[in-house]
Formats: structure tokens, C-alpha cells, sequence
């Protein structure tokens, strides 16, 4: 028994309790997430602070040699800032994590794309601590159950998210997979390049018309938190549709244009060529290539029906959300143009 524990009286306990109960009661759990300090896991943190629910941040130590201008610094001084509990650690400490897990009621993960074999790691932990309500591993890119015959290297990454998907189902913990959007901001950023005030040139990957989705990182990370606190999303699938934000690269080109005042030449990358440049390029070049075919040559995110049985679409499921459209997006980016960086691969 701690010190606090044990100084408290019986009247003290029980409004602790109360209060967790409330916390339930108004879906404002614990939330633990992994990879916080990422590309999209610091939107889901942010969020989660937002909607009011006491969050963790486990990740690895910044060293004593870090950069201070190194975003994960500032990042952990904002969210210190903010009230997240920042607890530094390996996936590898395995009691460490059990011990966290135990005191939360959802996780989520949004461990980078090289590491999603590692969350075999938190789903150990997950099933010893024995006690989370929701797990939602880092998925959030092409809906891996559904889509079939991408290049291999590609191939190669889906197949392993859809065996942290298995695992999470034989834990029998409840869960929730979101998947099938573009990030919003950095897929528009990479297609159009706002920053390039001088380009004159778009490249169009394969014949420009196969649609793709794109939803803004800020609005995943809130449809993140929300699938995570609601019961219908319980063991589903949770895929992205947001009508207005259902667009072929033409489409896009055609909107940028009307908004700079500018006119592109169009540049075509041909299917033919990123099969090549799938094949031939050097990794990570190579699963890009295969995963700019599956989004923009084949269409994968946007050509198929939702199976109402299993698969639930966010912006039906929350109606209320008023989402960034992509034009709305494209002004942001007239004003702010955002510089482009590739994520890890
Ligand atoms: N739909 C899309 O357009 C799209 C685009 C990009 C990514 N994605 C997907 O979204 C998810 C998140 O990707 P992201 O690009 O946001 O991630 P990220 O920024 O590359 O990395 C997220 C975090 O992973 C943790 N991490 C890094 N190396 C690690 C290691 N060796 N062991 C354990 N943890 C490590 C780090 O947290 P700490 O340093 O704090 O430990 C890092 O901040 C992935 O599933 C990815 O495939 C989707």
C-alpha cells in the first residue's frame, strides 16, 4: 500500500471510485498511446487531451544528447504542458508495461511503419495485464483485410499489420481497426507541393482518375479517440468515406489550380513505371512506388462498398464531426504552405 493509499480515509476511497466510475460512465477513460511522439501519434495525443481523457505517452527516452531544437523535445515539453503523463521506456520492458497497461482502460498505438512487428509487444502485455476495454493498433493507411494484389513490396507491409490485426483478435480484448484514408495533409502536400512557389510541373501517377481519400491528420486522430470510446465500434472495422473528401488526382490539380491561379504541366508517372521503380529502387523508394500504385494507379482506398456486417464508416458514424474538406485544406495551404518530408518506411 503507498503512502497516499494509505493516509486516505474510507469517505476519500470511495469518491476516488465514484469518480472513476463517472469517468466511464462519460467515456473519458485513461488512454495510453504508443508512439505519441510520431507523425499522426501526436495529433491522437493532442486530441486525447482535448476530449478530456487523463493520457499516457510511452516511448523511448530522449537522450541526454538530444537535440533541444529536435521536434520530440518540444513535443514532450508541450505535452507536459498539457497534463499528459510522459513515461519513457522500450516496447522491450515487459513488466513495465504490463504495470502501465493496468492502469488504463484504452490503448492505442501509432508506432511508425518500420515497427508495427514490435506491437506484438504491447499486445503480450495487453493480454497479461488483462483489464483494456479497447486496443487500436497503428493501422490507419490501406484497409489490409480488403485490398488484394498490391506490389510485393507493399504486399510485404500489409501482410504484417494484418498479423498484428489476428493477434489482437486472439487476445479476445475488444478492438478497433481504422483504416483506409490518406493522411490529408501530407498526401496533398506531396501531390501538390504547395511550398514549390515556383514549380510549373505536378507529377500525375498512372492516368490521374482513379479516386483516393483524403482525411486531415487533426480529424483521424479525432475519429480515432471517438471510435475508441464508443460501443458500436467494438471488434469492427472503422474505414474513412467522407464524400466531399473523395477525389482523383485530375480533380485535385484542377481545385489547386483554381485556388493558386496557376497552371501545371502535367507530368506522367505510368503504371508500368512504378511497377519498375517497385521492383528495381532501393528500399524505401521501392515500397513507395508500390504504394503510390495502390492508392493513385489502382484506387484501392476508394473502390470498394462497405460491408455493413463488419465495417462501419466514420463520417456516418459521427455525423457531428464537421471534417476539413479538402478544399478547405487547399485555402490552408494557400495561406500556410507546408513543407513536405517523407514519413519513415
Ligand atoms: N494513411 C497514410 O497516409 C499514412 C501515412 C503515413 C503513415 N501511415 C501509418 O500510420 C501509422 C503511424 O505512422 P507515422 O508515420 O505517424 O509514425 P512515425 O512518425 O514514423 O513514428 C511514430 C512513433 O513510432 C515510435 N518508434 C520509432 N521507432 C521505434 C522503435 N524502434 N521502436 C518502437 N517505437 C518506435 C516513435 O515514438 P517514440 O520515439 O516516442 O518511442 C515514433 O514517434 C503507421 O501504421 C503508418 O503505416 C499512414
Amino acid at each position: 500500500m503507498n503512502i497516499s493509499t494509505a493516509t486516505k480515509g474510507r469517505g476519500e476511497r470511495e469518491r476516488e471510485r465514484e469518480r472513476e466510475r463517472e469517468r466511464m460512465a462519460t467515456g473519458l477513460g485513461k488512454i495510453l498511446v504508443f508512439g505519441g511522439t510520431g507523425y499522426l501519434g501526436k495529433h491522437v495525443v493532442r486530441t486525447s487531451i482535448k476530449m478530456g481523457h487523463p493520457t499516457y505517452v510511452y516511448g523511448r527516452p530522449v537522450t541526454p544528447n538530444s537535440n533541444p531544437s529536435n521536434s520530440k523535445v518540444e513535443l514532450h515539453k508541450e505535452f507536459q504542458s498539457m497534463g499528459v503523463i510522459l513515461i519513457q521506456g522500450e516496447l522491450s520492458e515487459h513488466e513495465k508495461l504490463v504495470s502501465l497497461i493496468k492502469q488504463v482502460e484504452i490503448v492505442i498505438s501509432a508506432i511508425g511503419t518500420p515497427y508495427v512487428m514490435e506491437q506484438l509487444r504491447i499486445i503480450d502485455a495487453i493480454k497479461v495485464a488483462g483489464n483494456v476495454k479497447r486496443f487500436i493498433p497503428s493501422d490507419f493507411g490501406c484497409e489490409e483485410d480488403l485490398i488484394t494484389a498490391v506490389l510485393p513490396p507493399f504486399q510485404d507491409l500489409l501482410e504484417k499489420k494484418k498479423k498484428i490485426r489476428r493477434a489482437t483478435e486472439a487476445t479476445g480484448v475488444p478492438f478497433t481497426f481504422l483504416s483506409s484514408t490518406c493522411f490529408g495533409a501530407y498526401f496533398l502536400s506531396f501531390l501538390l507541393h504547395p511550398h514549390d512557389k515556383y514549380s510549373e510541373e505536378l507529377t500525375i501517377y498512372g492516368t490521374g482518375e482513379s479516386k483516393a481519400v483524403f482525411t486531415r491528420e487533426e480529424d483521424i486522430a479525432i475519429y480515432i479517440i471517438r471510435a475508441a470510446n464508443d460501443p458500436r465500434t467494438c471488434n469492427r472495422t472503422v474505414l474513412f468515406q467522407p464524400s466531399k473528401n473523395i477525389l482523383s488526382q485530375l480533380e485535385l490539380v484542377s481545385l489547386w489550380e483554381k485556388k493558386t491561379g496557376r497552371s501545371y504541366n502535367k507530368v506522367f508517372v505510368y503504371e508500368e513505371e512504378l511497377v519498375k521503380l517497385s521492383e528495381t529502387s532501393p528500399h524505401p523508394e521501392n515500397v513507395r512506388a508500390a504504394i503510390i500504385h495502390s492508392i493513385f494507379v489502382k484506387g484501392d482506398m476508394a473502390n470498394f462498398e462497405i460491408r455493413e456486417d463488419d465495417q462501419m464508416e466514420v463520417s456516418k458514424l459521427y455525423p457531428e464531426v464537421e471534417y476539413t474538406t479538402v478544399d478547405q485544406l487547399l485555402d490552408d495551404f494557400v495561406a500556410n504552405p507546408p513543407e513536405f518530408h517523407y514519413v519513415e518506411l
